[in-house]
């Protein structure tokens, strides 16, 4: 276990329709949510079990007000990497103050580069907020920028040219990511998938040979060039899951911790901190969990083959919001 993804609000300022295309949610309760003081506590217990790389995710992290005190915590403790997955719609704002408190590295999704579309794949009209974002984050000093582009069929797999363009303009790298089946995707279909295949195939039309670069490890990306230098990443992980290599514990905004995106129960690492369970108690807990884990999420739902349609449905989703990615942090 390497890399913790630490999801610190289930809230979200956009709708993006493969994540939470729902009217109505059901959120975590505000007393259940962890304090910048817990959260630290827990993220030392998963260093002493070997974490070295931590991710804020979300829904949407910079809606968890005073964002950059947590980060400073975190900044303070022993890791190679304290990065964070934002959908840059508030990262003008904060850019500045999460760089002076120590955050690395950005990762920023976009979808489109259309702004009427951006408002029909998330219901907000926010598509200048985030370019800005991504200014904003350039201009503060974060480098090695990621641009995490979700392709749903027929909606934003004509922007490949345009997406790649504007990554290549921005000193950044967009990676290319299925479309995935998991909790919160309750409109998913097998036919909308754009898979990495596909991709590969459309770019190789397009563009000539690509060559694949050495060196992915556990990431979920593989990162590929094109003749003319540009490097992109593909996250196939609907049609070639990388359960085996996956090193990634989730860590929910109310301290429930997930090994896998597609879990269905997880372990309430809050219940045990708040009873007052010691350093050692709770890794004792976290380390006989991860040594049990035999996730494979991914592979399991590839092996449905024809059958597979949405994880959860809506009813069930809003009786147990941990099942939706947006808690469970991408
Ligand atoms: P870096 O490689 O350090 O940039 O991290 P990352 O790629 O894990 O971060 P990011 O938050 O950008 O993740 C990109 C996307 O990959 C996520 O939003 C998910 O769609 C997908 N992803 C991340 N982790 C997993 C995983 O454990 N399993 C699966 N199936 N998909 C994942
Ligand atoms: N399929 C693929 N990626 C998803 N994300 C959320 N839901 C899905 C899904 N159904 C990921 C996207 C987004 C990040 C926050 O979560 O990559 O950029
Ligand atoms: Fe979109 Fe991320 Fe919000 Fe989900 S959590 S709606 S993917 S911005």
């Amino acid at each position: 276990m390497a890399n913790l993804r630490l999801s610190v609000t289930d809230r979200c300022n956009l709708r993006c329709a493969y994540c939470m295309p729902e009217e109505e949610y059901s959120w975590l309760p505000s007393d259940e949510i962890l304090s910048f003081e817990e959260i630290s506590a827990l993220v030392d217990r998963f260093i002493a079990l070997g974490v070295t790389k931590v991710r804020l995710t979300g829904g949407e992290p910079l809606v968890r007000r005073d964002l950059p005190v947590l980060v400073k915590l975190l900044a303070a403790k022993p890791l190679a990497e304290l990065a964070m997955t934002t959908n840059g719609v508030l990262l003008a704002t904060h850019a500045r103050a999460l760089k002076d408190a120590g955050l690395q590295r950005v990762t920023i999704s976009l979808d489109t580069l259309r702004r009427d579309r951006f408002l029909r794949l998330t219901r907000r009209d926010q598509l200048p907020q985030v370019l800005e974002g991504i200014a904003a984050a350039r201009q503060v000093g974060f480098e090695a920028l990621k641009l995490d582009t979700v392709l749903t069929r027929g909606l934003n797999d004509d922007e490949l040219e345009p997406l790649l363009d504007f990554a290549g303009s921005h000193d950044a790298e967009v990676r290319f990511i299925e479309y995935m089946d998991v909790g919160g995707a309750t409109r998913w279909s097998m036919d909308q998938v754009i898979s990495g295949k596909e991709l590969l195939q459309r770019l190789t039309a397009r563009f000539g040979v690509i060559t694949p670069l050495p060196g992915r490890g556990s990431a979920p990306a593989e990162r590929f060039r094109l003749p003319d230098g540009r490097t992109f990443g593909v996250i196939a992980s609907t049609t070639q899951p990388f359960c085996s290599t996956c090193d990634r514990a989730r860590l929910t905004a109310d301290g429930r911790w997930f090994t896998c995106l597609y879990a269905t129960g997880g372990t309430d690492l809050k219940a045990a901190l708040r009873a007052g369970a010691d350093a050692a108690g709770l890794e004792q807990l976290i380390r006989s969990v991860w040594e049990g884990r035999v996730d494979r999420g991914a592979e399991r739902r590839l092996e449905l083959r024809e059958g597979r349609g949405p994880l959860v449905s809506a009813a069930e989703l809003r009786r147990e919001p941990h099942l939706e990615m947006h808690t469970r942090g991408g």
